[in-house]
């Protein structure tokens, strides 16, 4: 490109990012609690304070922040009384629990399930394409056999309660994205090691009484979850489809590239999508960090979340939002 050419297109992306800032300062409050500049940490979406806690033990084991997301992770899909992750999570329309999940590491490499039936740890899975597999992603009874294969053990996911939950829905059948779903939606989690090193996972089970064959953002490696170990990572929770539109969590690291702190990333994440939706009617939430060890969350709605453990310290942060 001549050198006037570029520079024009240089002042029109200035511009650009102007319109951005001044969409989302509005509801910029700024959290300095969440500026920590201190690693090892792991942080998560929602009050996960058992998961972020595994993950911290982990890590204080000397192991890597993969192995670290991975288990924090496993604890809720095995909490039954959450009912958006892992055993316990709410059906589809027929019943079926079908789970979604991924998992990325600080090289760069990534695996991801979805459409995922009878089998608990989606993450683990997830992690096992990853690494003993040619693929990215493996879908429904594909990933199923795969994980049969492999010594993964066939569970029923719906849990007594849960089919209840169904049995009521079905009675109107009403089909509607409810926010802050028990205040406990997709798990998210990141971790930087006592290396430095990134990694992050997310697992789901979706939206409750979605359509069977709904496969969300969660497992989608850039939307539900990115991560650049140069740079930092970012995880979403709440309607994927919104999230998906945008590819958030890669939009998330490729700010934080361009010099923006993990919170104003996630502000200007959700400001893409505010500017494009009807955001009233749904939650998406998103978490961040970056390498030095600053942390950002950011949702629409009220009622969003971060887990944050650091320096031994396991608290849940209430996140600002763009409602208020
Ligand atoms: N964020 C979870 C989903 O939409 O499936």
């Amino acid at each position: 490109m001549q050198r006037r050419k570029f520079i024009k297109k240089a002042s029109l992306i200035s511009i650009g990012l102007g319109i951005a800032n001044k969409a989302y300062s509005k509801n910029y409050k700024k959290t300095n609690s969440l500026y920590n500049n201190i690693t090892p940490l792991v942080i998560a979406t929602w009050d996960v304070k058992n998961a972020t806690k595994k993950a911290w033990k982990i890590i204080q084991n000397n192991q890597s922040s993969l192995d670290a997301v991975e288990q924090g992770c496993m604890i809720e899909e095995a909490n039954e009384n959450g009912q958006s992750v892992g055993k316990g999570g709410l059906p589809d329309r027929n019943g079926n629990v079908t789970l979604d999940a991924c998992i990325m590491n600080s090289k760069g490499d990534c695996g991801s399930v979805v459409f995922l039936k009878n089998i608990k740890h989606a993450i683990s899975l997830a992690r096992k394409v990853m690494e003993d597999t040619p693929h990215v992603m493996l879908a429904g009874i594909g990933a199923e056999e795969f994980a049969y294969s492999i010594g993964f053990k066939k569970e029923n996911l719906l849990t007594k309660a849960s089919k209840k939950t169904w049995e009521n829905w079905k009675k109107t059948s009403k089909y509607k994205p409810v926010i802050n779903i028990e205040n406990h939606d997709t798990i998210g989690m990141l971790a930087i090691d006592n290396n430095g090193n990134i990694s992050g996972g997310c697992t789901t089970s979706g939206l409750a009484y979605k359509m069977s064959g709904r496969v969300g953002d969660s497992p989608i490696i850039g939307s539900g979850l990115y991560v650049d170990n140069e740079i930092g990572g970012a995880v979403a929770t709440g309607l994927g489809e919104e999230v998906v539109k945008t590819v958030g969590s890669f939009l998330i690291v490729e700010l934080m590239r361009q010099g923006h702190s993990p919170q104003k990333a996630c502000e200007i994440a959700i400001s893409r999508i505010v500017t494009k939706s009807d955001y009233k009617n749904f939650q998406v939430g998103y978490i961040a960090l970056n390498k030095q060890g600053d942390t950002g969350c950011y949702s629409i709605q009220k009622g969003f979340s971060m887990t944050l453990c650091q320096s031994n310290n396991n608290v849940n942060i209430k996140s600002d939002s763009y409602t208020t």
